[in-house]
């Protein structure tokens, strides 16, 4: 049994996807678009927005997710054109690899703002908009990063934990309302975000791959959509084991 309704018939389907400026958001407002679906997109950068070629209904609605007042601002535009959103997609979000010895705390902050905090402003506002229609659906894209502590991850796998354990929640206190809650944990894909990785990626995809098995994901009604599987389910075994003795396995020693 599915843990959420499955979402296959994209036509028609009112899509707002939140950090859709590049990488894996920018494909999977592409390949939606092209299924039929009407895409709203959002990121601060308002002219990479205008620049996606999406089809004549798609609408471009430049936020800066860590700015409460943007959401309302561009929730209240979505409703007045569309009437509702049946899909929010969270997928902004920052990446600098850091070790403890390179801590600061302005980087730090400004990670978690966009991280994290952005989710809870975005959520704060999607939600009753969601409850008050009894229908949506909810993907929050956090990462492996988040199963448990890998090096260099120390400014965005705690966030990405919490996003996992954040949607866990969700899908507890919104399923029996009709709003079915996806987490999508997705592998290295080769975006803005790992380029600055100075280390040999495993199981790298592009972009394209990664926006296809989420829509593989939603249209089998997962809640928990990671890929590639080679991959995912290799650190999921990972996570089980003892923290000593997978730091032991993994060869984790400070550089
Ligand atoms: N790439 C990977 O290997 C990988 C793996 C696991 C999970 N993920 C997750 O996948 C999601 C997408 O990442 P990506 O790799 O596709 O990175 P990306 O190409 O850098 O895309 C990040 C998006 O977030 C937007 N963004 C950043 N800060 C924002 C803000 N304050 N307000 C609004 N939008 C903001 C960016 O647009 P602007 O700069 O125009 O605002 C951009 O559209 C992230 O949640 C990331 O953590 C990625």
């Amino acid at each position: 049994m599915p843990m959420n309704p499955p979402l296959a018939d994209w036509r028609g389907q009112r899509v707002w996807i939140v950090g859709a400026s590049s990488g894996i958001g920018r494909e999977l407002a592409l390949q939606l678009d092209a299924a039929g679906a009407l895409v709203a997109v959002s990121a601060r950068r308002a002219a990479v927005l205008d620049s996606l070629p999406l089809s004549d209904a798609a609408l471009r609605l430049p936020l800066d997710a860590c700015a409460e007042g943007d959401w309302g601002r561009a929730l209240a535009t979505l409703r007045s054109a569309w009437g509702g959103v049946d899909v929010w997609v969270h997928c902004a979000a920052d990446y600098q690899p850091t070790r403890a010895w390179q801590l600061d705390a302005p980087a730090s902050v400004a990670a978690l703002r966009v991280n994290l905090e952005s989710v809870y402003l975005g959520l704060a506002a999607i939600v009753p908009a969601l409850l008050a229609q009894g229908s949506g659906r909810l993907v929050l894209v956090a990462s492996p990063a988040g199963y448990f502590g890998m090096p260099e991850a120390l400014n965005y796998g705690p966030h990405k934990a919490a996003i996992i354990n954040l949607a866990e929640i969700l899908h507890y206190d919104l399923r029996d309302k009709g709003i079915a809650v996806h987490l999508v944990c997705p592998g290295f894909v080769a975006t803005r975000l790992t380029e600055r990785n100075d280390f040999a990626m495993p199981a790298l995809q592009t972009p394209q791959a990664a926006a296809r098995a989420i829509v593989r994901g939603l249209a089998r009604g997962e809640f928990e959509i990671h890929f590639p599987r080679r991959f995912t389910l290799w650190l999921k075994c990972l996570r089980l084991l003892p923290f000593a003795l997978r730091r032991r396995l993994l060869g984790l020693t400070g550089r």
